[in-house]
């Protein structure tokens, strides 16, 4: 490949960029085409008949798209009307078919480079917080919400879906993806896109397969077993796909062992389309591609294609046709897939822009960012109540906004100018270069909440001068902050900017100090002991200020889990060093996957360490027991069932989080989280669960399919991977399932 730079996007540069505005743009298709629904025709036998009256240039044309932005070097023609976006794929008009115009992400409605002037959009927290809520209905809401947006800016394709494992914690896109268990990632992505498919708009789920790392990304390889990968990353993927139905997959920029993940035939032909029998397509990330030969190895699509060396899939895949090693066929299935998917949520032409509800958005934004925050400690400190009389706000920039993640996920947040800082790459795409703070002040919103309270604020510039500050308040609230975004990785999980010897130093100097997190991933605490209260609440989105204001101030009880295990230190976790960093770009690195499946929470059980705090783990205002934990039913092994009973034990409304984890099988201790439910009880409420349980997550995976071996399955239900209650036993008979 000729340019090799951190991400495509870091390529852009912004004088080139087309300033179009979105404003009556219409691409492609005819109005008023039928709909599959409509004729009583299925979308497969819709994309089969318009698929069967396509010219072969027509058939070509669909399987090649670009990032309709112009950037020095981009030999990609950019059709008038189109506006600058991640995606762009011609439709075929004469046949109704629309063009395919996509966008980024889960996070909310991007705008590269900001070249839709003006466009703005709801930033929602990031996934990892709504993966923090294990609330599908939440994930769900959310997803709608984007992709409503995505339909009234004329998107009809959403590049979400991102739920890549988080295997290391120093990846630098685990803000954009779902946590490290297969269960709530896959729960929570299937949901997302279930909500945003219902918009009527096309989601994707990403990166196929194994992106676990941002570090030389397009030259990592990822080794792993075959039975340990089923089991884990195609396990959460399978779940997402399952309950999503999304209309694409995106294949990622890594290797898969040996193979690139997007000319992976075993990823993409075996396991996706013969195992999984997915019906949708499968569209490369942008830059993914290097031959032609992707297309049998089951890669339907070349997009983003002016970031990849050349459009192989324009003329190097004709000479391959011609040659008669790619059959027509095989091209006819490339775009019944894709008409299919459009097919199935009644895409047939182009959506009008519409005016956008912002307002109303905003308010899932919120919802979502309070629900992802997650109390990680407190002696009793929080909630603050009225009773505070002087607060010290330090640091974070929270007498502005809260932190955001860089890359092509970011949203220009719709309430207000967002504000760019410490820019340290020579690369004009804020995006990827530059930490943006998102408005909306924590300080505004306390000092909202606690009229009484008189509020000081420091920058934390000076941790000497705002721990003379810290002397003369009653409390210390310090927000800490870490950038993090696609294109790389952290080499530690320590806070940047002497920020851990800002708050040992203002523990030091008051001894009710409240820790106030903005992070992308797990990060070190070496002060946690000597602070009162420690709240993540991760990159919240454009509603994050307020937000964690009334998770502060109790206005909201926070019910958030880690969705992610935070490590003592990077001692604890599989590899030590990050394969590759510091290398130059380009240079071929192998990431093993050593743990197998046994990552996250599962490492920690496995090797007898304790983290500093545990998947699962989060407090509430109220207290909540359990009892009653034990079997429902067992019926046949395919419908087990397991229950608790939840009790809300204080005096204030709350949600928990029951987890039920298998422990040991046949006595041989091990850690999988197979069930979980968030509850919301009234105080004194007390509520019966029932968790059906997938037979996979009891399986092992092998010899082409899933095996439950026979014997003793010992459960236990818990508030988090490391605090279980009394284990129970089920003796199973065992069983088979397809792969
Ligand atoms: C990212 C994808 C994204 C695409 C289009 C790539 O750099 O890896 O997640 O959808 O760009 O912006």
């Amino acid at each position: 490949m000729s340019i090799r730079v951190h991400s495509p996007i870091s390529k852009i540069t912004l004088a080139a960029l087309l300033a179009t505005a979105l404003a009556g743009v219409q691409f492609g298709a005819q109005a008023g085409a039928q709909s599959a629904a409509q004729s009583g025709e299925g979308p497969d036998a819709k994309a089969a008949r318009i698929e069967a009256q396509m010219t072969d240039a027509e058939r070509m044309s669909l399987l090649v798209g670009i990032m309709p932005i112009a950037f020095p070097g981009s030999k990609a023609v950019i059709p008038a009307g189109v506006p600058p976006t991640a995606g762009y794929v011609p439709g075929v008009p004469r046949l109704g078919v629309p063009a395919q115009l996509a966008t980024d992400a889960s996070l909310g409605i991007s705008n590269p480079g900001a070249a839709r002037v003006g466009d703005v959009a709801t930033a929602m927290p990031a996934s990892l917080a709504i993966a923090a809520s294990f609330d599908t209905g939440l994930a769900e809401r959310v997803g709608a919400t984007v992709a409503q947006e995505a339909r009234a800016k004329g998107f009809n394709v959403l590049l979400g879906g991102g739920m890549n494992l988080a295997r290391d914690p120093r990846n630098g896109r685990n803000f954009e993806y779902l946590g490290e268990d297969p269960l709530l990632a896959g729960r929570l992505a299937g949901h997302a896109i279930r909500g945003s498919q219902a918009q009527g708009v096309v989601s994707t789920i990403k990166h196929f397969a194994l992106n676990g790392q941002e570090t030389l990304r397009f030259y990592a390889d990822s080794v792993i077993g075959e039975a340990a990968l089923r089991e884990s990353e195609l396990l959460a993927f399978e779940i997402g796909i399952e309950i999503g139905q999304p209309g694409s997959v995106m294949c990622a920029y890594n290797l898969v062992n040996g193979h690139k993940a997007c000319g992976n035939d075993h990823l993409l032909n075996t396991v996706l389309k013969r195992d999984w029998g997915y019906k949708g397509w499968v569209m490369s990330d942008w830059g993914a591609v290097s031959d032609a030969t992707f297309f049998n190895a089951g890669l339907d699509q070349q997009a983003g294609s002016q970031l990849d060396k050349q459009v192989w899939f324009g003329k190097p895949l004709e000479a391959l046709i011609a040659a008669g090693k790619v059959s027509q066929a095989r091209v006819s299935d490339a775009v019944r897939r894709m008409l299919r998917s459009f097919y199935a949520l009644g895409i047939e032409q182009a959506y009008k822009p519409q005016a956008i509800d912002y307002p109303s958005n905003a308010k899932v934004a919120l919802e979502a960012a309070r629900a992802g925050i997650v109390l990680l400690k407190n002696d009793g400190v929080l909630p603050l109540g009225q009773a505070a009389q002087s607060v010290l706000v330090v640091g974070g920039n929270a007498d502005f906004g809260v932190m955001s993640g860089g890359g092509s996920s970011q949203v220009i947040p719709s309430n207000g100018k967002p504000r760019y800082v410490n820019g340290d790459i020579g690369d004009s795409s804020t995006m990827f270069s530059r930490q943006m703070l998102m408005p909306g002040a924590p300080l505004a919103a306390l000092k909202a909440a606690l009229p009484e309270a008189k509020f000081r604020f420091s920058s934390g510039y000076s941790a000497d001068t705002a721990a003379a500050y810290a002397a003369q308040a009653d409390l210390v609230i310090v927000f800490a902050t870490k950038w993090e975004g696609e294109a790389f990785d952290s080499a530690t999980l320590a806070l940047p900017q002497g920020q851990d010897e800002l708050i040992a130093k203002l523990a030091a100097a008051n001894k009710n100090t409240v820790v106030v997190l903005e992070t992308g991933n797990p990060i070190t605490m070496p002060w946690h002991q000597d602070v009162r209260a420690i709240l993540q609440a991760w990159y919240p989105g454009q509603e994050g200020g307020q937000a964690i204001a009334d998770v502060l101030t109790g206005a909201v009880n926070p019910a958030g889990r880690l969705p992610i295990s935070f490590p003592q230190a990077l001692t604890q976790t599989p590899r030590g060093a990050l394969p590759g960093i510091g290398l130059p770009e380009r240079t071929p690195v192998q990431v093993a996957y050593e743990e197998g499946a046994e990552s996250g929470y599962r490492w920690f059980a496995k090797t007898g360490q304790a983290p500093l705090y545990a998947f699962g783990h989060g407090l509430s205002y109220t207290r909540f027991s359990h009892a009653e934990a034990g079997v429902r039913s067992a019926k046949g092994d395919t419908a087990l069932t397991l229950g608790l009973t939840v009790s809300n034990d204080g005096v204030l409304a709350g949600a928990d989080v029951p987890q039920v984890y298998l422990v040991a099988r046949n006595g041989k201790p091990l850690q999988r989280l197979v069930g979980f439910e968030k509850l919301v009880l009234q105080a004194g409420e007390r509520r019966a669960l029932s968790l059906r349980i997938d037979p996979r997550l009891l399986a092992d995976y092998s010899e082409g399919g899933w095996r439950v071996p026979a014997g003793v399955y010992t459960f236990a239900f818990g508030k988090s991977a490391a605090e279980l209650g009394p284990t129970f036993d089920v003796t199973l008979s065992g069983q088979r399932l397809k792969p």
